[in-house]
This record gives C-alpha cells, structure tokens and sequence, in this order.
C-alpha cells in the first residue's frame, strides 16, 4: 500500500524567548538566528512526514515583515504543503505572540524544500500528503508554482 500522512501528522511548533545573545548590533533579532530556528522546525516536519533523514535544498520567499525584539516571545509553526517524488515543500510561519492578549503578528514567512535520503544517503520516495481542507488545496497549487519557478531558476542557473 502506498504510504500516506495528513498535513496534520507533521505539523511542528516552537516557541523562543529572544535573549540578549540573539540580537543582531542592530539591537534586533538576528536574522542568521531565525533562518537557523526555521531550518530547524522544516527539518521536522519534513522526518515527520517522511520518517526518515532528510536534507534541506533550497530557500525561498523567505521575507522578513517586521523585527523581532529583546524579550519578546517567537511562536514558530511548519507545515507541509506539497511532496514531489523525494522532495517536499514545508512552509514556515514566524510570529511574535503578545504576552497580554496572546495575539500573534506575522514577521516572516519561508517555504523550504527538503529530500528525504535512504540509508545510502540516496534521495528517496517521500510518503504521499493527504490534503483534507480547501486551504490546504490551495497551499497544494501555489506550491506546484514555485516548484515550477525553483525548477526554472534551476536550469537557467540563477
Ligand atoms: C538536494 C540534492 C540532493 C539534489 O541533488 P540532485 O542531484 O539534484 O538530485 P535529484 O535530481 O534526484 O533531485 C532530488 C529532489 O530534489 C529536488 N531539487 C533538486 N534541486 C533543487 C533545488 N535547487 N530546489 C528545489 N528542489 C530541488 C528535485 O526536484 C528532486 O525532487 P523530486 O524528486 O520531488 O522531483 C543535492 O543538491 C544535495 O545533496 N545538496 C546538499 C544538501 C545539503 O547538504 N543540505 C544541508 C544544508 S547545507
């Protein structure tokens, strides 16, 4: 039988309190920090999808909305949005959560394409993804987009 998961199977979230030691000299959150974070959380939903070992391939869309700042706190969450033959596309939503009325306000948004790796280090067949809702269809049709200019930029080399 043809292996299967829900986009919900592989949902990921995790939450940061910015510290002193994240900033940037700008007295912001260092944008190397949250790319590491957000590699992080894709990287986990990607082996929980596939449960397997998987390797990041490429970026993209990644847009810093607004800064982060000391003391505030970060709610990271990934999702998958579309798999290809050994690869999948995980978007990656970045918050900062109000402590007072616990409001989350975007600052940045990524779609990541990660390969799942057999034993041999070899990409390999990632499971199909279930799509149960019309957001998640049409997070399915934008992803077969990018996947079409990431394959352009791809063979035209930039
Ligand atoms: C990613 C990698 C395996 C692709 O190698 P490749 O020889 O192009 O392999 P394939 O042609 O078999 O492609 C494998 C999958 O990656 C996808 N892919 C390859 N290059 C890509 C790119 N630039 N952007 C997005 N996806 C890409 C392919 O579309 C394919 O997906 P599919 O099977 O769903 O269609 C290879 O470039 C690699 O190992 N890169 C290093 C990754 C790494 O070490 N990351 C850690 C951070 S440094």
């Amino acid at each position: 039988m043809t292996e299967e998961r829900k986009v919900s199977d592989s949902i990921v979230e995790t939450v940061h309190l910015i510290r002193p030691n994240h900033m940037n000299a700008a007295g912001r959150l260092f944008g190397g920090m949250l790319m590491q974070w957000l590699d992080e959380v894709a990287g986990l939903v990607a082996k929980r999808h596939t449960r397997s070992n998987v390797i990041t391939a490429s970026v993209d869309n990644l847009r810093f909305i607004h800064g982060a700042y000391d003391g505030e706190m970060v709610v990271i969450i990934g999702k998958a949005t579309y798999v290809g033959n050994t690869s999948m596309e995980v978007r990656v939503d970045t918050y900062v959560e109000n402590l007072k009325d616990g409001m989350r306000h975007p600052i940045n948004r990524a779609y990541f394409t990660m390969v799942a790796l057999d034993e041999n280090d070899r990409p390999k067949r990632v499971p199909r993804l279930i799509l149960e809702t019309e957001a998640e269809k049409g997070e399915w049709e934008a992803a077969e987009k990018r996947r079409q200019m990431r394959m352009q930029r791809k063979a035209e080399g930039f």
